[in-house]
């Protein structure tokens, strides 16, 4: 077994220039997603969501990115679940996107807001039956005694939407969570890494700085 410690690789595959990037950072994002789409990276809508909760503690998982517009980037979870409550309190978040076989990363900071109703209808609807029967199923975030607890949730629900479609849950649904700071990271030899930042400033335009690796 080797040495934790030992653990390390030298990045050099890519590079990235102030004047190679757009000047809008969702274009630029769309851009990256183009080439790490084409790279064909395992799962590469997960992401990692960070929230805060009530005592300031942060908290984070992965979610799936369902979408992204000029507006934000999209996904889906239980508005009752442990996340939905930190967003309900403190609206602030962070993505994050690790492609390795790129050697990228992509921090993402916003604020999170629900998406309309009719915009989760319609990811709900195109969702497999058993995505939107586990939906309904699972009460996400509390503790249930044993697995058996879902098992009986959902041969309830399924009877209970037999031969009819199975609408969305009111607690289920999407979030938009809209940036105001992007930074694109770039893994460069001997830890020289280029890192490339959008903020948002109040005039409403995007400032792009290098940082220090
Ligand atoms: C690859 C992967 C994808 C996931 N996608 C989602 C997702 O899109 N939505 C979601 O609610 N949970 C998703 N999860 C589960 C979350 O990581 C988490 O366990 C769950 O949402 C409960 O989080 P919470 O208790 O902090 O609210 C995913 C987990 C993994 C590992």
């Amino acid at each position: 077994m080797s040495h934790i410690a030992d653990i390390r690789k030298d990045y050099k595959l890519k590079t990235l220039d102030e004047q190679d990037v757009d000047a809008s950072p969702i274009k630029q994002f769309n851009a990256w997603w183009a080439e790490a789409e084409a790279a064909h990276i395992d799962e590469v809508n997960a992401m990692v969501l960070s929230t805060i909760d009530a005592q300031m503690m942060p908290h984070s998982r992965i979610v799936l990115l369902k979408g992204v517009d000029e507006k934000g980037f999209i996904f889906y979870t239980n508005y009752q679940s442990e996340k939905a409550q930190n967003i309900a309190g403190n609206a602030h978040v962070s993505l994050l996107f690790f492609w390795k076989e790129l050697e990228r990363q992509v921090r993402i900071t916003g604020s999170a807001e629900k998406v309309s109703q009719s915009e989760s209808d319609e990811y709900f609807n195109s969702r497999p039956p058993g995505s939107r029967i586990g939906a309904w199923a699972s009460p996400q975030s509390t503790v249930i005694a044993s697995r058996k607890i879902l098992e009986k949730n959902v041969s309830e629900i399924e009877k209970r939407f037999a031969n009819k479609m199975i609408e969305r849950p009111p607690h289920w649904g999407g979030y938009r969570v809209i940036p105001s700071g992007i930074e694109f990271w770039q893994g460069r030899p001997s830890r020289l890494h280029d890192r490339i930042k959008y903020s948002l400033h109040d005039d409403g335009s995007w400032k792009i700085y290098r940082l220090a690796p």
